[in-house]
């Protein structure tokens, strides 16, 4: 008889809890050189947030008694078709572990799900700490960016806090984000002024896949080594007004690509003009140094220095389309908040 079977199991579960800030980004990820591995067409650049995080609990089941794995998001158990992704993350886990047991998956949004907020990118992020550290495994935090990566790009950044690039990569290992400076380096803000709630047509999932059918996604590509570097250096220098044009220039020349796709992607609603002709106003006339950056979505992510926050947070909720308004700071990577090796 196997002695595993009657020796008590001192390790009949495995849970770990980890708590990941999302990110907005200042150069955009968009488009895949390959769909697989989740390698991008080109590095990308974001601050990752600390007032928008999620925090997940993975609990591998040891003893076999889980058939599927089970992911409960913000309340509600999914159904097997849309934890689908996360059962394949939870799957490449398996797979470096070496084992073939179910996890019992809890996670928690302190953001609305729709809010224009990258909940895959905390999510991933999350979900890739705790159930690695569940499992025992030991990975650099370069590795489990990338590992993140390949269950949403965007995580792949959340691994790290404050400002930080993801190295487009040639293959697996190489594809991940590293720390560029800290969150105490410089105080931005990120404003969401949320104009619309409903839920996208088009994930991001799909629309990378879409990106290389635009004419004008090339182009964009082979512009994009210049704005990282004038994104660098704006950062370093903690300079607005440099750091401010370019991520506009490259938000809209992602939403050109995403227009210009076949089919066309048009994510914009009335709102999401109203909100950036405000703040182009604001900055020319009243010389407000604020400036916009849009994701795969409607809602506008204004970026300011934490000193005219509670402007541009008043100037935003008197605009007739903005629904509600979300603040964050910059923020820390991962904090694992417990876990347990029974
Ligand atoms: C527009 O990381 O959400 O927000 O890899 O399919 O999960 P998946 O895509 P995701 O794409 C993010 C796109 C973006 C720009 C960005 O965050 O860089």
């Amino acid at each position: 008889m196997s002695p595993s079977v009657f020796a008590p199991d001192r390790r009949s579960t495995q849970r770990a809890t980890a708590r990941a800030g999302s990110n907005i980004a200042f150069i955009k990820y968009w488009g895949v050189s390959d769909p697989v591995l989740n390698l991008p067409l080109s590095n990308s650049i974001s601050m990752t947030l600390a007032d928008a995080y999620t925090t997940t609990s993975v609990e591998w089941d040891t003893r076999g008694g889980l058939l599927n794995d089970e992911v409960t998001i913000d309340g509600t158990r999914l159904d097997p078709r849309r934890a689908e992704r996360i059962a394949r993350h939870l799957e490449r886990m398996r797979v470096l572990a070496s084992v073939s047991y179910r996890a019992r998956v809890v996670s928690q949004n302190n953001f609305p799900m729709a809010s224009g907020i990258a909940s895959s990118a905390s999510g991933f992020a999350a979900l890739t700490v705790a159930g690695c550290t569940a499992l025992g495994l030991d990975l650099t935090p370069t590795q489990l960016s990338a590992l993140a990566r390949r269950g949403s790009g965007s995580a792949s950044r959340s691994l790290f806090g404050g400002y930080v690039e993801w190295e487009k990569g040639r293959d697996d290992a190489s594809s991940a984000a590293r720390q560029i400076q800290p969150p105490d380096h410089w105080d931005l803000q990120d404003i969401v002024a949320i104009v619309s709630a409903a839920e996208k047509a088009v994930s991001s999932e799909s629309g990378h896949l879409l990106a290389v059918s635009s004419p004008f996604n090339m182009s964009r590509i082979d512009h994009i080594d210049a704005l990282l570097t004038e994104v660098r250096s704006a950062i370093a220098t903690r300079d607005i007004e440099r750091l401010g044009v370019v991520i506009e220039r490259d938000a809209l020349a992602m939403h050109a690509v995403m227009m210009t796709s076949t089919p066309s992607l048009l994510y914009w609603q009335p709102g999401t003009l109203e909100v950036m002709q405000a703040v182009r106003q604001w900055r020319e006339q009243d010389k407000l140094p604020v400036y916009f950056t849009i994701d795969a979505g409607p809602n506008v992510h204004l970026i300011c220095e934490s000193a005219y926050r509670a402007m541009v947070v008043d100037r935003l909720r008197a605009l007739k389309s903005v629904e509600q308004v979300l603040v964050s700071k910059p923020g820390p990577g991962p904090i694992l908040l417990d876990s347990h090796l029974f």
